[in-house]
């Protein structure tokens, strides 16, 4: 699909995070169950990857369980595992096709055996594409994987591998899930809440936040070209005055 002229190609955020919200209460409105909303969920998901790669986006991510997920009712968790699942096995032959490379951040080991290995396995088989890198968080939260970092760091330094002197912001990165992945550029949360829910806590430091009250399964090409085009019209000064920003 063509770009519309009204965005801009030559300013396209690398990186763009978003959380998926609204889905229940989509389906809650047509009196259908909350997985219903789910699944209608997927075909945002579906157009939404492919507009970010039409578009030129580097790396898309998008926040499809949290570490609070857990404690939803089983059926609803057993449901968006077979989703993810489904999704992942439909989706392989596209990926190739059009370049995507899957990644996930998040602790993944608590994913069922049977979803692992798809994700795995897609993982393996889309590693060399280049086109767009598609995130998926998954068993994820920023706060979980602040700890991981400041647990591997410890042990470098108590290990004698590290001095406490070198612990910058760099090291810090290196140590997150995201360690090769640029920081978002733009985060998108649908669902018309405007909270982080533990998302990108570290790394969303100098994103544009862009909350829409869209419930995600209505959030489709043109509402995610609505959010890019915002995006362009922000100045991002990451600290600096206007008049720095404009003169470089
Ligand atoms: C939030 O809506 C959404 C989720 C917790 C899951 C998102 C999952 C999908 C879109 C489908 C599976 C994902 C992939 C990548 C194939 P909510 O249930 O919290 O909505 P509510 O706030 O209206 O209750």
């Amino acid at each position: 699909m063509p770009i519309p002229d009204s965005i801009d190609p030559e300013s396209i955020p690398r990186h763009v995070a978003i959380i998926m919200d609204g889905n229940g209460r989509w389906a809650k409105r047509q009196g259908k169950p909350r997985l219903f909303g789910h699944k209608n969920g997927v075909n945002s998901v579906q157009e939404v990857v492919e507009c970010a790669g039409d578009l030129g986006v580097e790396v898309l991510t998008l926040y499809a369980f949290s570490t609070e997920n857990w404690k939803r009712p089983a059926d609803e968790v057993g449901g968006l595992m077979g989703l993810l699942k489904i999704y992942l096995q439909k989706e392989l032959t596209k990926m190739v096709k059009n370049s995507i490379r899957l990644t996930c951040i998040g602790n993944i080991a608590k994913l069922p055996k049977d979803v692992r290995e798809v994700l795995e396995n897609t993982m393996r088989q889309t590693a060399t594409n280049t086109k767009l890198t598609l995130n998926l968080a998954l068993s994820y939260g920023g706060r979980a994987e602040m700890v991981r970092a400041i647990r591997q760091i410890s042990e470098e330094v108590c290990n004698g591998d590290l001095e406490v002197s070198a612990i910058d912001e760099t090291l810090i990165d290196s140590h997150l899930y995201t360690a090769e992945l640029p920081d978002p550029d733009l985060l998108i949360r649908t669902g018309g809440e405007a909270r982080l829910s533990n998302f990108l806590l570290w790394q969303a430091s100098y994103a544009e936040i862009y909350f829409t009250d869209t419930m995600w399964p209505d959030f489709r090409r043109d509402a995610f070209c609505a959010a890019i085009e915002e995006f362009q019209s922000r100045e991002r000064r990451f600290g600096k005055t206007s008049a720095q920003v404009e003169s470089g």
